[in-house]
């Protein structure tokens, strides 16, 4: 055979080759780097907080003693009296002095030995061996007595692993700050405080935190949970919810102006969500508001996230008591939000802004929206939502206001409150689904069609709800189905300029709502395969949006295939977002046209599984991101899609 015709056959044995390589696909993706269809906000993925499922006291807010205060509505709840020893405990209140922190336990010690009360922690305490503890108490001695106490923290079967104690020397209230080392790592620890002599006491105010807290603030924020919402790199944090904002009934809203200051005279209130689902109920869930308003600016700072408070305008949940503020009485619900930009961005010389250089932050925290009202709906929303806004806009002109659209995103609350917002021209327009995963996959083209002049949309509050009851729902078939329809968010980001799923926390031994982003118990957390999904587009976001096409359609379905694309300008790289939803392996040739490309290495990061697959704190990253590296030929690149995968591929541009 000669040269010529052994060059033939090599050259037909290539293509041959090639056309196996792609055959097993039907599409050709093309990627037009030079044309822009949106810019994408910093804001475009976010946080939704909520203290539901025991996110805040007993999860984030790294407080390790129950009813620290006596202000459960059982003032005793958490606390165990070892009665063998003589002794009481009485609980007296004195609103008169104090109507924010009105009981304090009185304890007289009789006889000759000590009497002891525990504390269970929620649902234990977490305690590490060689970390140190902070120990703080009001405590006042009545008579005069010597008022020894010994306080320690014991392991399940009585065993000590750390111990300090003190002297109640002052007839007056006194604050004592001690602190010890634990010698062994618990799970559920309890606290006991001995109290050694006879007398009478008074006690208020028992804390006991770790000193390894998120930047080792004091009564700050547990570590390891704040750094998983650092790694999403969010680009807002909303809070405080969700429908804590509502309450059940109007006395039971969040009031931001009782959860500043001191924590002492922060006002505890029971959380709604301790009596919504009789199935889920949670007796001992209160809100101590020791992460507050203040805290949650300081996070927000913290994670480089904007801050999106969400303010109550004078409604109660409209799935409990529906109770709405007559439009006479609206004033200081108005008033609220007014003084909160002044708390947020005031100047240190006003009333608000002084309190927050007091709590140690004469910086303004660059406030630039806020949220007015959670699952409103109705004209009894449009009704205070006009009046509340004309009036904050008129004192606040640079604040953007994100208003409700209610519960469902399709239906006739929805549509009613979509067309009257639009027509008040509203900045932003919050739209929640929880739905089934088939949901997700199959509305990857809903805002293909929105209106690209009018307002914009904050997807504030979503998570495909897989099959199961009562149990961590995260499986990676809800991942993959968000992941899809986020790739159609992204698409779109000229009408969607925020969106967060929901809710963000769970706690393993007391959640009231599944399924969540993150769950912990008192001493591990673990992300479900959605906190990847979110981490993944949030890391990748890139600053505007180009076109990824098959027969220059866009990729929302066809063929169960789900696609974005983005650029990064400043690192100058195309980032291509990519889902197949199908149980085949998918093979597709990704022309890039419109630039040229700066080397043929690739990055590739795959999330790929069974869809029944869920991490678990056994197993916490049975289901997470895998990165690897493929190489360009030329301006092509091929892409193996596994069955049920997502896949972010980042490419370096000329
Ligand atoms: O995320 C849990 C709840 O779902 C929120 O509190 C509420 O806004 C929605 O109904």
């Amino acid at each position: 055979m000669n040269k010529y015709i052994r060059l033939f056959f090599i050259k037909i044995s290539f293509l041959l080759i090639s056309i196996n390589c792609f055959s097993q696909s039907d599409h050709k993706l093309v990627v037009d780097v030079s044309k822009t269809t949106a810019t994408i906000q910093p804001t475009m993925w976010g946080i939704f907080f909520e203290d539901i499922n025991l996110a805040a006291d007993g999860g984030l807010y790294a407080e390790l003693v129950k009813n620290r205060s006596f202000e459960f509505a059982q003032p005793l709840m958490g606390w165990k009296e070892q009665k063998q020893n003589g002794g009481s405990v009485l609980i007296l209140n004195r609103s008169n002095e104090n109507a924010a922190n009105p009981r304090f336990a009185r304890i007289t010690v009789k006889g000759s030995k000590p009497f002891v009360i525990t504390n269970e922690g929620f649902r234990g305490m977490g305690i590490r061996e060689g970390n140190s503890y902070i120990f703080s108490i009001w405590a006042k001695n009545n008579a005069i007595a010597q008022g020894k106490v010994t306080v320690n923290v014991t392991d399940s079967s009585g065993n000590k692993i750390g111990e300090t104690s003190f002297i109640i020397d002052s007839k007056n209230w006194k604050k004592y700050n001690l602190s010890f080392q634990a010698t062994a790592t618990v799970l559920k620890a309890k606290m006991n405080l001995q109290l050694e002599n006879p007398g009478i006491y008074d006690i208020d105010m028992v804390s006991l935190f770790p000193k390894d807290t998120w930047k080792e603030r004091p009564g700050g924020l547990r570590k390891d949970l704040v750094q998983m919402l650092a790694d999403i790199k969010p680009g807002f944090i909303r809070f405080p919810g969700g429908c804590i904002v509502e309450g059940r009934d109007l006395t039971n809203r969040y009031q931001w102006k009782k959860t500043v200051g001191n924590v002492e005279d922060r006002q505890l209130i029971v959380n709604r969500w301790n009596m919504e689902f009789a199935s889920r109920s949670t007796p001992d869930y209160f809100q101590s508001f020791g992460l507050g308003f203040y805290e949650y600016f300081l996070l927000a700072e913290d994670i480089g996230a904007s801050p999106l408070p969400i303010l109550n305008c004078g409604m109660a949940c409209q799935f409990n008591s529906a109770e709405a503020v007559t439009l006479d009485a609206i004033q200081p619900y108005i008033q609220d939000a007014i003084d909160l930009v002044e708390f947020a961005n005031g100047s240190v010389q006003t009333k608000w802004g002084k309190l927050r250089a007091s709590m140690g932050h004469p910086k303004p925290f660059n406030l630039t929206m806020m949220g007015v009202g959670n699952e409103n709906w109705g004209p009894q929303y449009i009704e205070r939502l006009a009046v509340f806004t004309k009036a904050v806009r008129a004192k606040c002109p640079g604040i953007k206001f994100v208003n409700s659209s209610g519960t469902d995103p399709s239906g006739e609350r929805f549509d009613f409150l979509n067309g009257e917002l639009r027509k008040m021209n509203a900045d932003l327009i919050d739209e929640h689904y929880y739905r089934p995963p088939e949901w997700f996959l199959q509305n990857a083209k809903r805002y293909d069609h929105y209106d690209r002049g009018s307002s914009k949309v904050f997807a504030g509050e979503y998570a495909a709800h897989g099959p199961g009851n009562g149990e961590n729902k995260s499986t990676w078939l809800c991942a993959m189905s968000e992941a899809a329809f986020m790739t159609g968010l992204e698409r779109n980001a000229d009408v969607v300029s925020m969106a967060s799923y929901a809710p963000l926390f769970a706690y393993v031994d007391g959640w009231q709502w599944a399924p969540d982003l993150i769950w912990f118990d008192n001493l591990h957390s673990y992300g479900t395969p959605e906190y990847y999904v979110q981490q993944l587009f949030s890391n990748n976001k890139g600053d505007v949006v180009v076109p990824i096409t098959s027969n220059d359609s866009v990729l929302a379905g066809t063929d169960s295939l789900y696609a974005s694309a983005t650029v990064d300008k400043k690192a100058n790289e195309l980032i291509i977002k990519i889902v197949n939803a199908s149980r085949q392996e998918d093979v597709h040739q990704l022309d890039i046209k419109g630039v040229g490309l700066k080397e043929n290495k690739v990055s590739v990061i795959t999330m790929n599984g069974a869809l029944t697959i869920r991490n678990s704190l056994e197993n916490p990253t049975l289901i997470a991101p895998v990165s690897s590296m493929m190489e360009m030929d030329k301006d092509k690149l091929r892409i193996s899609l596994p069955p049920y995968s997502f896949k972010v591929i980042r490419v370096k541009l000329m």
